[in-house]
């Protein structure tokens, strides 16, 4: 593999960020490379992304990057800082992208050693969010038996990976409430039902979830984000809307959560003679690493001479997570900092964790694949 190459296909697309299913020079760059690599494509009914084939018969395995940038205008001081003003690639994806491409084309290099196949991921929409949904409904990953994804951490420095089985990344899940009452004149607040009031009684009690009924060791959150009432000074508007997010890295809690949050909801509005909708949006369920696999990639990556460290936990959602659903998975977290935090102007991916992240993705693929052939015999 020509390390240059690699840099320079990074630095490329960092330059071009595109948003999430707008991703299409993003995906032609992608498809270009690995055909000159003569890495076969997989049929896979996406509008944008792409699915590279390694390996000739044998278990499948995956190896996932995702492709899109964010709606962020970079305040870096690269001298291939984004050329497209108010898109960036502040998450990495792009760093990503190139990891798993110098893995795909490491693998090609191998090609004849492996003992299975290796499919690589190059997903859309992870921040949108909706690409892994597609992707998973493309049927694409349908005989895939596990799934290493990568990430970015600019928590940690180069030389090191962070893995963790379990949950690393939160159940993501929304809620939009509205408060209906009876508008009247704000001198005449005998003659209404006052939403605005029902509203910040509802704020107030939420704030209880977390520290009343939630166990004191799950790491559940409630924020709300988002609140509209009324539209001038002496009108006691007819409803308030409040809008906000769940997160939580266990399903029982979430359940717990959900209820907690519902049951308020229509108590207090009750109790104030108020009625309340209730929308609640599913969004993607917690991480799931599998031990196996984190445990494989942790011994593989000391092998290697990575310093691993367990990945901190966020209640930051990762669509990663519906893999996890359906497939054993790891996600590997790459140093790549000091740098300020993903999705902020001045995020910046250090290349010298590029390379050394190529030849470890390959490695890994390379030694799963083997290992499943030891099961088999
Ligand atoms: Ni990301």
């Amino acid at each position: 593999m020509n390390e240059n190459y690699l840099r320079e296909f990074f630095e490329d697309l960092h330059r071009h960020p595109e948003l999430s299913f707008e991703e299409r020079r993003t995906t032609q760059k992608i498809k270009e490379a690995l055909l000159k690599a003569q890495i076969e494509l997989a049929a896979a009914a996406l509008p944008t992304g792409a699915v590279g084939v390694i390996g000739k018969q044998g278990p499948v395995i995956a190896l996932r990057a995702d492709i899109d940038a964010l709606p962020v205008q970079e305040e870096s001081a690269l001298t291939y800082r984004s050329e497209v003003p108010g898109k960036m690639h502040a998450c990495g994806h792009d760093f990503h992208s190139a990891v798993i491409l110098g893995a795909a084309l490491l693998l090609k290099e191998r090609e004849a050693e492996l003992k299975g196949r290796v499919k690589v991921l190059f997903q859309p929409a992870e921040e949108a969010p909706g690409g892994a949904a597609q992707v998973l409904k493309s049927g694409v990953l349908s005989d895939v038996q596990a799934i290493f994804g990568v990430h970015t951490i600019p928590t940690f420095a180069p030389g090191t990976l962070a893995i963790r089985e379990g949950a690393t990344h939160a159940a993501v899940d929304k809620f939009a409430l509205t408060f209906k009452g009876k508008g009247t004149h704000a001198a005449h607040p005998d003659l209404g039902i006052d939403t605005t009031v029902v509203a910040a009684h509802f704020i107030c009690a939420v704030q209880t979830i977390v520290s009343r009924n939630s166990s004191p060791f799950a790491a559940n959150l409630v924020s709300v984000t988002h609140v509209e009432a009324g539209s001038t000074w002496n009108v006691i508007p007819e409803q308030v809307f409040v809008e906000g997010t769940v997160r939580t890295l266990d399903e029982q809690e979430r359940a717990k959560v959900k209820d907690r949050l519902e049951n308020l909801a229509t108590a207090i509005a009750q109790g104030f003679g108020a009625e309340v909708t209730i929308d609640w949006v599913v969004g993607v369920n917690a991480m799931q690493n599998d031990r196996e696999l984190s445990d494989f990639a942790t011994r593989l990556a000391r092998e290697d001479g990575f310093a691993v460290v367990r990945s901190p936990q966020s209640l930051g959602g990762e669509d990663f997570a519906l893999y996890e659903q359906r497939i054993k998975g790891a996600f590997i977290q790459i140093g790549t900092g000091p740098s300020a935090p993903n999705h902020n102007p001045r995020f910046v991916a250090d290349q010298k964790a590029l390379v050394p992240a190529s030849y470890f993705m390959a490695h890994l693929a390379q030694s799963y694949l083997e290992s499943l052939g030891h099961e088999q015999h």
